[in-house]
């Protein structure tokens, strides 16, 4: 297939972008490297350095037969200092990204959403038809793009998957996380390892959870890369579906920092501080829906084997 990749030189999307040329698709990454890198863009691929809010003359151009769209601005924090920024981005790109495509006849699209749409959850773990409160701008425009994507499938004929993810991480085709910004837990815990920085904060030990630290779903790109491929032809016209992507197992922060420094050999020093605002103590997804209905199964679901990778990644770089 023809395919444009939105936001391919991110993290997630430069993964996702080396799995379809590895399955022979035909791929152009609209990314304006406002946080993706260039040299992140894998080999067979064509970028075009553009914004969402400037993709049209792109779709015209190269007129996929479908679009993944990985851009976005994705701090927790920042969405709720500067919420402007988050909506013009997340949700007014997106609105000209699906105009964008209508002009061309391409209504085929897979989305980046968030375990954040779900917010605090009322049980765990969280099921697809979970209410979703969004605590913060960032997930509430990932919600309300999840919106977009229902009412152009009713009134468009889109066929759309938005994949809500939990807590990504690990390494695929050397491609890892790097970003200017870090606040992602394993990537940090590397870091201090790695003598980048003195020590980790824990955000709190005193949640309702064994051993006081929050609880997260950590899913391997890898596998939510192969979720991609495989949510890609599933939906047919006026279709929108919605699935969790996690492993359905839980880890503590004490638990990531303990596989760290079993992965690294370094003591990793920590200090605990006081809870991050926003922070829910446990969130774990229910995946049966696409296990069932795509037959989607995680094959990294070892927490040491997700960190070791992404420490494998983060030195070949170094
Ligand atoms: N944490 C620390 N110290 C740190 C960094 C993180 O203790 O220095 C803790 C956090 O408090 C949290 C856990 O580690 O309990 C994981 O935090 P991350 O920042 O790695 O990830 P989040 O769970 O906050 O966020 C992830 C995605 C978001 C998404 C959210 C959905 O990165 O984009 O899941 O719940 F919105």
């Amino acid at each position: 297939m023809r395919v444009l990749v939105a936001g391919g030189a991110g993290y997630i999307g430069s993964v996702v972008t080396a799995a379809l040329l590895a399955d022979g698709h035909e791929v152009t990454v609209l990314d304006d490297l406002s946080t993706g890198h260039a040299d992140a863009v894998p080999e067979g691929a064509t970028l075009a350095q553009v914004g969402l809010h400037d993709s049209a003359p792109v779709l015209a151009d190269v007129r996929p037969e479908a679009v993944l769209h990985f851009a976005a601005k994705s701090l927790v924090g920042v969405s709720q200092q500067q919420p402007e920024d988050y909506w013009h981005t997340n949700v007014g790109g997106s609105l000209a990204l699906l105009e964008a495509m209508r002009a061309v006849d391409c209504r085929r699209i897979v989305f980046s959403s968030t375990a954040a749409t779900y917010g605090e959850p009322d049980a765990v773990p969280i099921r697809e038809d979970a209410p979703t409160r969004p605590t913060n701008t960032y997930g509430a425009s990932k919600l309300a793009v999840d919106h977009m994507l229902t009412s152009y499938a009713v009134a468009h004929g889109f066929a759309a998957v938005s994949l809500r993810y939990f807590n990504v991480a690990g390494a695929a085709y050397g491609l890892g996380e790097r970003h200017a910004t870090e606040t992602h837990l394993i990537p940090i815990a590397l870091q201090v390892a790695a003598g980048q920085r003195e020590s980790l904060t824990v955000y709190g030990q005193d949640y309702p959870t064994p051993d006081g630290t929050c609880i997260r779903d950590y899913v391997h790109v890898e596998d939510l890369s192969d979720a991609h491929l495989l949510a890609l032809p599933a939906p047919a016209a006026g279709e929108h579906r919605i699935y969790n992507l996690g492993n359905g197992t839980g880890f503590s922060v004490q638990q990531v920092v303990e596989a760290a420094r079993e992965v690294t050999g370094h003591p990793i020093p920590v200090t605990v501080g006081e809870r991050r605002a926003g922070d829910p103590a446990q969130l774990v997804a229910a995946s049966d829906r696409i296990r069932t209905d795509l037959g989607w199964t995680p094959k990294h679901t070892d927490l040491v084997g997700i960190v070791r990778d992404a420490w494998d990644a983060a030195n070949a770089r170094r």
